[in-house]
């Protein structure tokens, strides 16, 4: 806390089209130590040019921006700077150091009109409204999505962060029970179970209000998940949504279910993104090449049903080499079925077959 010697204790990074100064120790990859302060994680680039290209594919329904937590203010900045909208942005952050250096960075960057804020997030949210709120803390989101869903405003959109990945994949059940009312268990499939009982909790939170959320894309990778999702109210739309949970079952010979009974869960069961969105963002040339890569995945597996496999969980179970992941996909859509890539596994795929025409096609003949 306290004042930060600008001269002596900082070093400018550039991100997007930003230039940022943040503390010169930092950290550069996660999960780990939370290192510096105000804080910033070079390896957290990736989701704040996926949140500029969604900011920028909906600047048409977003007028008052809030990066609640927003530290040195990389994120907000950048959609100052990239996203191309009549955006209101407020930067908050409740460290007075940080604030300082949001301010810093704002004019360093000549955006004018943002308002910063130091204030505890959820004060906040209980006394304004946004269009866009985004909620990127240090692990669970949890304590912030209720005050978050009643700050916004009608059609509004959520964007949360949640680096507890060991929990909500299953690493820690209780913990993942206490925080998101889920059960999860470690399986070849965990991220996706993990990324889909924290959408499953907020559907079921914004339930207890009438409201529908929706997820317009939600993705793990590395040691976060990101999620953006419309929030829209309504009885009916909040039934519609609720529809969508159900459980998992994970059974011996790795075979997997979805059902309104399993152990597993309770985790959202409908797509993860929205075609149409993926395919309304313009990547940027400054951008690096895997956001262009994970786009071009999640249009693949936009209408994939749950839950993914990994070639190298076929060939266990049926006691042959792995099959090239290539090889996989093509069979089977040659037999007819939907199959696609993931983002959750380099040999993961997802597919329209069962496990038992799955293990029958690529079984040895
Ligand atoms: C993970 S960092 C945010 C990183 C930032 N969004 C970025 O893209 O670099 C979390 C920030 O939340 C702030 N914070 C934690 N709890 C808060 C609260 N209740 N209200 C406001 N700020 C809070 C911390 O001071 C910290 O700067």
């Amino acid at each position: 806390m306290g004042e930060i010697d600008l001269a002596g204790d900082l070093v400018e990074v550039r991100e997007g089209l930003a230039r940022i100064l943040v503390p010169k120790t930092h950290t550069v990859r996660g999960p780990g130590k939370v290192v510096g302060s105000p804080f910033y994680n070079r390896a957290m680039a990736f989701p704040r040019h996926i949140s500029v290209l969604v900011m920028e594919a909906l600047s048409s329904k977003v007028r008052r921006v809030l990066d609640g937590l927003a530290s040195c203010g990389v994120l907000g900045i950048r959609c100052a700077l990239e996203a191309h909208g009549s955006f209101e942005i407020t930067l908050n952050d409740r460290k007075r150091d940080a604030h300082d250096l949001v301010k810093k960075n704002l004019e360093i960057n000549g955006v004018q009109g943002a308002r910063v804020l130091c204030e505890d997030l959820n004060v906040l949210l209980c006394r304004e409204h946004f269009d866009y709120v985004d909620v990127d803390p240090f692990g669970s989101p949890v304590r912030f999505v209720d005050n978050a869903l009643r700050s916004l405003s009608p059609r509004g959109l959520l964007a949360l962060t949640a680096t507890d990945t060991a929990a909500l994949a299953g690493n820690y059940p209780r913990t993942c029970l206490r925080r998101y009312g889920a059960v999860s268990v470690r399986s070849p499939f965990s991220h996706e179970v993990g990324l889909r009982i924290l959408v499953g909790s907020i559907v079921r939170s914004a339930g207890r209000y009438d409201l529908a959320a929706r997820p317009l894309l939600a993705f793990w990778r590395e040691h976060y998940y990101k999620v953006f999702l419309e929030i829209t109210s309504g009885a009916r739309r909040s039934d519609e949504a609720v529809s969508h949970l159900g459980y998992a079952e994970y059974q011996p010979r790795g075979i997997r279910t979805i059902s309104s009974d399993g152990e597993i869960g309770p985790l959202w069961t409908g797509p993860l993104c929205e075609l149409a969105l993926l395919e309304s963002f313009k990547p940027q040339d400054y951008m690096p090449a895997v956001v262009n890569r994970y786009i071009e995945i999640w249009q693949e597996e936009a209408m994939a049903r749950p839950l993914l496999y990994t070639t190298d969980e076929v060939a266990s179970v049926l006691h042959i080499p792995a099959p090239p992941l290539h090889r996989v996909l093509e069979t089977l859509r040659e037999a007819g079925f939907e199959a696609s890539r993931t983002t959750f596994h380099p040999k993961g795929f997802k597919t329209s077959a069962d496990w038992e025409e799955l293990y029958r096609l690529l079984g040895p003949s």
